[in-house]
């Protein structure tokens, strides 16, 4: 078998697996924790020690119809995909919604036995313990489970850890640049070792890209550095492999200025409102009914509007407006919203429990969410190119459409990574 690839002629390391998960955030790790689980060989890839992904940064939380707390009676799989689809601007794949939302109670249950610590339901007799769920926007009932304000932060570690108790070979450092293929099919990937800067190949039966969306090709963006969309590089340069919905691009309305790090939406589900130059809270005036609870690409819409009508606070960064969480009082913040009063502090020298103006934050509308990627089947393989797979932000798995909901992120992640792990290389 020859390398369809530009270093074909190196003399390199070739290493061989089963399935080869390149990305190490939580879509990765859940696929790799479901084929090691399988019995498959598996490695996976990431660029950072994989306890550092992006998923890390993941705050509000996971959207799973539990239906545990008072807000959320009456819940279930039905209405969580009526949002889903309705949020999606009636874009998704609705064979995928479907099997999502069936499975995303199932996945958070889940990740409660491998020790992602869930906020509870307190103070009420009989669903005392639960998982508890808080308020996000587009959702008829509130289903976004959350551990405070720092849930991608745990899942990623309670799946990185179910993953090193498998025995999954994980390799940090390694940075794919090219993927492996001959006559319609995937064989693996070039990588390098940032260490050594070596190139080695990867040889396996099946490959998954899980690398996260392409959010730094954007000049304000919610996104770490590493997320430069380097897996639908690579499977777009096989001229095989195709990506979908590129252009749908999600704007998170309250990342901190000029930083661009998230200020959660649990903020606002939290009670938190958004503000203009006079101090004025303008949402009620533009959307009555949800205000800052609207889905956020209007409410994203609404603050630029806002500001283009002369109402922004001039920055040194350009115009803003003010997120107010002061309101819910500092004992709510410190034990619900402690991350986003640590941000405020370390990056902007504010606390957003203090009282009055000297506790606002200022965000602005930046890009947070890639929708598009590796057009995938809904089990997760490529259309087009046999062999490779695609989970988690890096695919376009559509099970968003053209407007992801916040809190179905995560939750994607969990729920694709089991899916796409089992359904990987059934046909191999
Ligand atoms: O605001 C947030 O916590 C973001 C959540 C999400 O994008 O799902």
């Amino acid at each position: 078998m020859g390398f369809n690839c530009c270093w074909r002629n190196c003399i390199m390391k070739i290493n061989y697996c089963d399935a080869l998960v390149i990305g190490g955030g939580l879509a990765g790790l859940r696929a790799a924790v479901a084929a090691q689980k399988k019995g498959l060989n598996t490695i996976v890839l990431s660029l950072v020690p994989v306890k550092r992904s992006h998923s890390a940064a993941a705050q509000g939380g996971m959207q799973a119809s539990l239906g545990n707390s008072k807000m959320s009676d009456g819940d279930n799989e039905d209405l969580h995909f009526a949002d889903t689809v309705k949020g999606s601007d009636w874009g998704c794949d609705q064979v995928v919604a479907r099997m999502f939302v069936h499975t995303a109670p199932k996945a958070i249950r889940e990740l409660a036995a491998w020790g992602v610590p869930w906020s509870r339901v307190k103070e009420d007799a009989d669903r005392h313990g639960l998982i508890t769920s808080r308020d996000f926007g587009g959702t008829k009932k509130w289903r976004t489970c959350y551990t405070a304000d720092a849930t991608g932060h745990t899942m990623l570690f309670g799946v990185a850890n179910e993953a090193l108790r498998n025995n999954v070979d994980i390799r940090d450092r390694k940075e794919a640049l090219s993927i492996i293929h001959e006559n319609g099919r995937c064989y693996g990937a070039i990588v390098r070792d940032l260490i050594t800067g070596e190139l080695e190949a990867y040889v396996a039966k099946g490959t998954c890209i899980a690398t996260g969306g392409y959010g730094r090709v954007f000049k304000q963006t919610t996104n770490a550095v590493i997320c430069e969309g380097i897996g639908a590089a690579i499977a777009l340069e096989t001229g095989i492999a195709t990506l979908g919905n590129m252009e749908a691009v999600q704007f998170h309305p309250t990342p901190i200025v000029p930083s661009g790090i998230l200020l959660t939406e649990g903020c606002r589900g939290d009670g938190g409102i958004l503000r203009d130059v006079d101090g004025h809270r303008f949402m009620p005036d533009y959307e009555p009914e949800k205000k800052e609870l609207a889905s956020r690409d209007v409410v994203s819409r609404r603050m630029i509007e806002h500001i283009r009508n002369g109402k922004g606070v001039p920055s040194p960064y350009g115009y803003h407006v003010w997120l107010d969480i002061s309101i819910l009082g500092r004992e709510h913040i410190e034990k619900n919203l402690r991350d986003v009063q640590e941000i405020c502090q370390i990056f902007n020298g504010i606390d957003p429990a203090d009282e009055g103006k000297k506790g606002w934050a200022p965000v602005l509308p930046m890009q947070h969410y890639s929708m598009g990627g590796i057009r995938t089947k809904p089990t997760g393989e490529s259309q087009n190119l046999n062999g490779l797979f695609a989970c988690g932000e890096a695919s376009c798995w559509d099970m968003h459409g053209f407007n992801r909901l916040g809190g179905n992120s995560v939750s994607e992640t969990v729920v694709a990574g089991m899916i796409i792990g089992n359904y990987f290389f059934k046909d191999s």
